[in-house]
C-alpha cells in the first residue's frame, strides 16, 4: 500500500510501510469528509427473530459494507453492529455465520476502495484475551488503548464466551470531527504503540481520550455471543477503537474469547 496525495494505493508490505501509511492516513482525517448524521449515526443492522440468517446474508452484507464505506459523498459511519444473533446460533454455528458474513462484506467493500484488485488474504481466529501468546504478540491481552491496527484494512468480532470480569467495554471514536474541529494532525494527536514485536500502531494520545470518546465516540458495551462488530480500519477510515479496562472478579471462571476475521494485503 502507498499512499500518494489524497489517494491510496494498495500494493504494499513491511511494516515500517504501514506505519507511514497509518501517519499519512490519520493526518488527511483532519480535512476528510464527515458523517453525514454525526459520529456512528444508524450503526446498527438487525438480524430480526423471524429472519432466516442464511437467506438474509446478501441483504446484510450490503446493508454492513455500505455503512462502513466513507466515500467523499454520503460518508457512513465507519463500524457497524449486527444485533441479534442469539435467537438463531449457538456458538459454533455463530462463529461460522460470522465469517460468511465477513466474506461476503469484504467482497462488497473491496470493490468500493481504490486499489481493491489487489490481492489480500482474509485470517478468522479465536482470540482468548489474557490467554494471548507472549512469545507471538508480546503480551497476554489484546491492545486496549483507542488505537488503529497496523496491518489490517477491515476487521469483525464477535465476542463470547465471556465470563467472570468487569469492565470489557468496546469503545469507537470517529477522530475526524474530532481532529478537524481541534486543527490537530497525526503528530498533535497521536503517538506509536510500544511492542515487543516488529513495528508499532498509532494510539491516541491520553490527554484525548476522554475528550474524543465524549464527542465522537460511541460506548457499545460489553458484547457478547448477540453481536458481531465490523470495523473499517483503512489508512484514512479515521475510526479508532479500544477497550475500557477489563477487571477479573472470578479468577476460575475468567473466560473473555472473541472470533475474529480480519483482512490484509498480501505483500507482493
Ligand atoms: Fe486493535
Amino acid at each position: 500500500m502507498r499512499g500518494r496525495g489524497n489517494a491510496i494505493e494498495l500494493g504494499a508490505t513491511q511494516a515500517t510501510d504501514m506505519m507511514v501509511l497509518r501517519r499519512e492516513g490519520l493526518d488527511r482525517c483532519a480535512v476528510a469528509p464527515l458523517a453525514v448524521d454525526g459520529p456512528f449515526a444508524d450503526m446498527t443492522v438487525r438480524l430480526a427473530p423471524d429472519d432466516v440468517p442464511g437467506r438474509e446474508l446478501p441483504r446484510l452484507a450490503a446493508a454492513v459494507a455500505r455503512r462502513l464505506s466513507r466515500p467523499d459523498h454520503r460518508v457512513g459511519p465507519g463500524a457497524v453492529l449486527v444485533t441479534g444473533l442469539a435467537a438463531h446460533f449457538r456458538p459454533a454455528a455463530a462463529r461460522e455465520f460470522h465469517e460468511d458474513l465477513f466474506r461476503a462484506v469484504w467482497t462488497e467493500f473491496r470493490a468500493g476502495i481504490p486499489g481493491g484488485d489487489r490481492e489480500f488474504r482474509i485470517k478468522t481466529g479465536t482470540v482468548a484475551d489474557g490467554a494471548i501468546p507472549e512469545e507471538l504478540y508480546g503480551s497476554r491481552w489484546s491492545f486496549k488503548d483507542l488505537h488503529v491496527d497496523r496491518e489490517v484494512l477491515l476487521f469483525s468480532h464477535l465476542y463470547g464466551p465471556v465470563a467472570g470480569f468487569a469492565g470489557g467495554e468496546l469503545l469507537l471514536v470517529d477522530v475526524r470531527p474530532y481532529l478537524r474541529g481541534r486543527g490537530l494532525g497525526f503528530a498533535d494527536a497521536f503517538t506509536w504503540s510500544s511492542e515487543s514485536t516488529e513495528g508499532s500502531k498509532p494510539v491516541l494520545r491520553p490527554e484525548h481520550c476522554r475528550s474524543a470518546v465524549a464527542e465522537c465516540g460511541v460506548d457499545v458495551g460489553p458484547l457478547g455471543p448477540d453481536a458481531i462488530v465490523f470495523v473499517n480500519n483503512m489508512p484514512d477510515a479515521g475510526i479508532l477503537h479500544g477497550v475500557r479496562p477489563v477487571e477479573v472478579t472470578d479468577a476460575a471462571a475468567f473466560r473473555r474469547e472473541y472470533h475474529r476475521c480480519s483482512v490484509k494485503e498480501v505483500s507482493p
